[in-house]
């Protein structure tokens, strides 16, 4: 068999094959484009979607909502722990270390057969927003907020992390974002738990080891950055000079460009409306100016677009979310994306394992330590 070529960082190559999500001609989740579902469904249709495989009937959805409700505990144990932990540590950290600590409670952890991995991921879907809540209020010295079956899951969200009755209008937005988050392909995190999956591991490995790829800046880390970079220009007369002086020194800025969408990321232009609807509508129009002049000079230098990150963590910042939950948030979207893939990559899984071009020395003799030399 010819040797396929490299390229780094597997830039444009083909390391699988999924029936999950596509990005050709626009990001479509199992045939439906990403602007039909964020335009019509909620996420919970969408979580089904991924992990199911279909759109779901009124009776499956009725089923869906009430499996997920009736699963919204996190073992006492567990919150315990949260309250353990060094408050310095950051929030993504603890979503991992939550990940890990629900496998133990899981009976099913070991069980690979995908029914048993889909039941697994419908539990991790509703547990780590939950242990994400708890662990904000706690690190402000307020009691968690327990899950309220009767809420969709975009507002048991915003109601667990905020403690007060959102609007429809964001309960509706962070409904979209969450879709908008929930799947993309072969991704840094994605890739991470389909290798982890594939030696035979377990969801919940393959899920915290997709939660530490995230964490980069490079990939889900950046919506964090991207309010820090605002914070830091201030206002709109600074940015020109801001974006100059990062591009003149090399530095990546965050919420732009992307391994994949060089014309846009179709994300982005979704939540971009929606950005500017909760600015004006929150005293944020300022912000939603200063971030269009970034873009404005960004594309006039670089020709880069933004990316889904760009908007999204100005519309968590406009929801009056802290920024420590912008990634994590993430990681609630996309476990129905991450589990998606694991359960395909179980059900007709080969061991991946690429090749690699060795670059190091040539053959050496052996010395023993009293030749090598002072
Ligand atoms: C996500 O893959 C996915 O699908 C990820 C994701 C998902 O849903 O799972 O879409 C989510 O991770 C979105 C991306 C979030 N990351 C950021 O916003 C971090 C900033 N962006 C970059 O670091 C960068 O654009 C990447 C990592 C996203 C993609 O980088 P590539 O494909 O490896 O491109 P590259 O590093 O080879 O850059 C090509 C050129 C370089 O210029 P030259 O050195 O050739 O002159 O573009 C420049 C880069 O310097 N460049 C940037 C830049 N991104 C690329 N310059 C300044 N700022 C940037 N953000």
């Amino acid at each position: 068999m010819s040797q396929p070529q490299y390229s780094p960082g597997l830039e444009g190559v083909v390391a699988g094959e999924t029936a999950i999500s596509s990005l050709d001609g626009g990001l479509s989740y199992r045939g439906y484009s990403i602007e039909d579902l964020a335009h019509h469904a909620s996420f919970e249709e969408v979580a089904h979607l991924l992990l199911h495989g279909d759109l779901p009937t009124a009776g499956e959805l009725d089923d869906f909502r009430r499996r997920l409700g009736s699963q919204e505990v996190v073992p006492p144990p567990i919150l315990e722990t949260l309250r353990r932990i060094p408050v310095k540590v950051p929030m993504m950290d603890v979503m991992r270390t939550g990940a890990s600590l629900l496998a133990h409670w899981d009976n099913e952890v070991a069980d690979n057969a995908h029914d048993a991995n889909v039941r697994k991921a419908e539990r991790l879907l509703v547990q780590l927003p939950i242990l994400m809540a708890a662990r904000h209020r706690l690190v402000q010295g307020k009691e968690p907020v327990s899950a309220d079956p009767r809420r969709s899951f975009a507002e048991n969200l915003l109601w667990m992390l905020l403690r007060n009755q959102p609007t429809p209008q964001m309960t509706r937005a962070m409904d979209v974002s969450l879709i908008l988050y929930a799947e993309h392909e072969f991704n840094a995190s994605t890739f991470t738990a389909r290798v982890i999956a594939s030696t035979l591991s377990d969801l919940h490995s393959s899920i915290c080891g997709a939660i530490g790829a995230l964490k980069g800046p490079l990939h889900g880390g950046a919506n964090e950055r991207v309010l820090a970079i605002l914070q830091s220009i201030g206002t709109t007369d600074k940015a020109e000079a801001w974006v100059m002086d990062a591009l003149a020194k090399k530095q990546r800025i965050m919420g732009f460009g992307h391994r994949v969408y060089k014309d846009g990321d179709p994300r982005a232009a979704y939540v971009k409306p929606m950005c500017s609807e909760l600015a004006a509508q929150t005293g944020n129009t300022p912000m939603e100016e200063l971030a269009d002049k970034v873009q404005e000079v960004v594309w006039r230098e670089k020709k880069l677009p933004p990316n889904v990150d760009w908007p999204t963590a100005r519309l968590y910042h406009y929801f009056g979310l802290a920024v420590e939950l912008y990634t994590p948030l993430f990681v609630v979207a996309r476990t129905a994306g991450w589990s998606a893939h694991v359960i395909e990559q179980l059900d007709q899984n080969r061991l991946i394992r690429p090749a690699a071009n060795y670059t190091g020395p040539g053959k050496r003799e052996w010395k023993a330590v009293g030749d090598r030399g002072a």
